[in-house]
């Protein structure tokens, strides 16, 4: 009996797109990986440019262009539209005009041709993107999730291991929550070193960090890139690939992500970063974390931010 096949489509073959379809073929995600973008010169050029490197690749995903009718048959929609480098911003804020008269085309033409999957938003600002898609899709809430702060809070454990030094950072435990941007916030409650809360570390060890300098620098460090290089690609494009296979393999992976919220730490009809389980019907579950008193009118402070920029859309 044919096994069915892993098809993943991503919309938008920019920077972002190209690097999550460089993550996913590496990693043997997909079994077919399907590149969608209104310049088809572009995701032409690209599938042929993979397809002359197959032989020297382990994995044997199928890769070519498609239209929205082929992208409504896969299992998984990556949006990545919009490519930052080409717009002026000086907040992810900034983009949300250009990537949401996209997102306005294309989910709801989505809907049309039936597409029944799970959407993975990277699109900026990625928590009203997240939330654009859905109210678009007509889609149950678990079946968009957008990336959030998981990359944020890979960063956050980068910056403590550097300030931590002899501790390999894959036993720090930690994460940014809310915004995918400036108003995101550290849960330094539940940052543990190896199982150990950060507060008897620091104790123990007697080294202090600098909580301050290191949520700051997560908040910048997506900017400090695109300063640098005109955009961020391989750490979110990754984050991109990390979702599908959870989702297709069903990992049931624990991370932060764009979540949509009906009444989880009290907050409704917003998308914004949450502890949760990613698997097979995508969003299986958000943890609720007992926050400090800070953290919480942190998060408040984040959600009004994303309201705000919620009500700006006209849907
Ligand atoms: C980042 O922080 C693209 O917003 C994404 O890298």
């Amino acid at each position: 009996m044919e096994t069915k096949k892993r098809k993943i489509g991503i919309i938008g073959v920019g920077n972002v797109g190209t690097a999550a379809a460089t993550a996913i073929l590496h990693n043997n995600i997909a079994d077919e990986l399907l590149l969608i973008d209104c310049d088809e010169k572009r995701a032409e050029g690209e599938a042929m440019d993979y397809l002359d490197s197959i032989e020297f690749n382990t994995s044997r995903t199928y890769v070519k262009t498609a239209n929205l009718e082929e992208a409504a048959s896969c299992d998984i929609l990556l949006v990545s539209v919009a490519d930052p480098s080409t717009i002026p911003s000086s907040s992810r804020l900034e983009l949300l005009q250009e990537s949401a008269t996209i997102i306005q085309d294309v989910v709801p033409n989505l809907r049309k041709l039936g597409f029944a999957g799970i959407y993975v938003v990277a699109t900026n600002p990625c928590d009203i993107i997240t939330y654009l898609t859905w109210t678009l899709s007509g889609l149950p809430r678990n079946q968009v999730v957008g990336t959030g702060t998981a990359l944020d809070s890979a960063r956050f454990r980068r910056l403590i291991s550097q300030e931590i030094k002899n501790i390999n950072p894959e036993t720090i435990q930690g994460y940014t929550l809310g915004e995918h941007g400036d108003s995101q916030f550290g849960v330094w409650s539940h940052v543990t070193i190896g199982g150990q809360p950060l507060d008897v570390f620091e104790k123990e060890t007697g080294i202090k960090l600098d909580r301050h300098a290191i949520v700051e620098k997560t908040r910048r460090l997506g900017w400090d890139i695109h300063i640098r290089k005109g955009c961020t690609q391989f750490g979110i494009g990754n984050v991109l690939a990390y979702f599908a296979k959870s989702i297709l393999e069903d990992a049931k992976s624990v991370t932060p992500a764009s979540c949509i919220l009906d009444g989880e730490y009290g907050f409704d009809d917003l998308s914004i970063g949450v502890p949760a389980v990613i698997g097979r019907c995508g969003v299986e579950r958000i943890l609720s974390l007992q926050l400090t008193d800070k953290e919480n009118s942190e998060f408040v402070a984040s959600s009004q931010v994303i309201k705000n920029y919620i009500s700006e859309l006209k849907v």
